[in-house]
This record gives C-alpha cells, structure tokens and sequence, in this order.
C-alpha cells in the first residue's frame, strides 16, 4: 500500500546542513495501524509531511498505491494530497466556526464534490466516527475527544486509504486519547484504512499492530520494551 525506498531530506546548506533522514526504508499495509516513535526532534514530522505531498525528500522514492513520489515538489503531488492521504493534528485543526457536519463537508467541497454529495458524505462519516448526535455542533461545543473525532471523520470522508497522525492524542486526556486509537484499530479493521501516527505514549503506540522507531536518521522496527525505553530519554 505505501512503500517508502531510501528516502533522504536534510535542511540548510554548507555547515549548517543537518541531514534529518538518512535513507528511511519502510512499509505500511492496508488495513494496518502502524505507530511510530522516536525522540523529540529526530524527524518524524519531516516524514509524515514528505508521505502527505506537503515537503519533497532529497532523494529516493514513496509509492504510495498508484502515485510515485518522495522528491517530487508539493504543487506536482496536488493528486497525493486530494486522494492519497487524509491528516490528522494533534490541535485539531477545524474551522471555529463551522459546525462538526460543515467543517468535514468544507474540505470536501474545497477537493471539488458538490454541496449536496458533500453533506452526505459529511454525515456518513460522521456517523462513522460516533458523532451522529453532536452534527450540529461548532468545535467549542464538543469535548477535545469529540473534536478530533471530527477531524477523524474529515480525513475518512475524503476515501483517502492512508491517514497520517501527527501525535493525535497530544492535547487529549488518556481515556479520549485511548478512544482515538481504537477507533483507528476499527477503521484499519473494517475499513481496510492503513494509519501511521506518531506517539510519544509507549502505552497508545503498543496498541498499533506494529510499532517502529525512528532514530539516527533510520526506521527500525521497535517492541514494548525499547518504546519505554524511548519515552525516558
Ligand atoms: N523547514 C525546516 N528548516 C530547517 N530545519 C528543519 C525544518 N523542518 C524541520 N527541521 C529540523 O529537522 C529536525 C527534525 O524535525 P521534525 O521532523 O519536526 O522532528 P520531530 O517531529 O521528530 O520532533 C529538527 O532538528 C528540526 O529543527
Ligand atoms: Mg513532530
């Protein structure tokens, strides 16, 4: 589903070059929650941003279903952004004035579906997510979980197969934060969606189907152990 060949990104020039990610190999299937962890700094968001068409790498490849990618510059992956790949934040992002039903049918009506197809694609998911009662309800009038779940929905309406999490359950308290990763697990389960989402929390990162580190440039497949290992750092 996505396969990620010797991706290489630095920033800056001369001696200020810093090489953030020194050949990134890695695989997410479809249907699979991936997490992935590593310390502060060390370029988990640079990746995210390169797999969602936001920031090109320097050198190797991203295939990510029909799109191949990976150094191509932001405005010639406009297809990766609009099909590929739906975001989540870890501040939400949604519009403060628009309710939960208009903020996930706005992005839709933005990637170009009609007004109408958008309202019941915007209900379905949210339906999906758990919010059927709160539709009509702007983000101040919903729960810091009830709020990502709208972003969860925006990001699922869109039919996108891979969903990038860029520490999801940050601003959330652990029972809401526990809740978003079992509804990724059932979104992987059932709607064959594929997540890859960054954690800090060892406990919400074993709870993927697979956990992976990335540290010194690399991925490397991570275990329970060493995750805890991470967080003392
Ligand atoms: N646009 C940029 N220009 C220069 N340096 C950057 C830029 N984006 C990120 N960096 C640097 O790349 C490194 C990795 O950043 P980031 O991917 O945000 O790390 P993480 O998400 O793992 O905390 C950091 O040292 C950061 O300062
Ligand atoms: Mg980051």
């Amino acid at each position: 589903m996505l396969r990620v060949t010797d991706l290489k990104k630095g920033f800056g020039s001369g001696s200020r070059r810093l090489e953030v990610l020194k050949g990134i190999n890695m695989d997410v299937e479809a249907g699979e929650l991936v997490s992935l962890m590593g310390p502060s700094g060390c370029g988990k968001s640079t990746l995210l941003s390169i797999l969602g068409g936001l920031l090109e790498g320097d050198s190797g490849e991203v295939s990510l279903g029909s799109f191949r990618y990976g150094t191509k510059t932001p405005s010639q992956v406009v297809d990766v952004r609009r099909s590929g790949v739906g975001w989540i934040f870890q501040d939400f992002h949604l519009v403060e004035r628009l309710d939960a039903l208009d903020n996930v049918a706005f992005s839709l009506e933005l990637s170009g579906v009609s007004s109408s197809e958008a309202e019941s694609r915007a209900m379905d998911a949210l339906m999906r997510v758990g919010l059927a009662d709160r539709m009509n309800f702007i983000p101040d009038q919903l729960s810091g979980g009830q709020q990502q779940r709208v972003a969860i929905a925006r990001a699922i309406a869109g039919s996108r197969p891979l969903i990038l999490a860029d520490e999801p359950t940050g601003n959330l308290d652990v029972k809401s934060g526990e809740e978003v990763i079992k509804l990724f697990k059932d979104l992987c389960a059932n709607d064959g969606l594929s997540v890859l989402m960054v954690t800090h929390d060892p406990m919400l990162a074993s709870m993927a189907d697979r956990m992976l580190l990335l540290k010194d440039g690399v991925t490397a497949a991570s275990d329970i152990r060493s995750a805890w290992g991470i967080e003392e750092e």
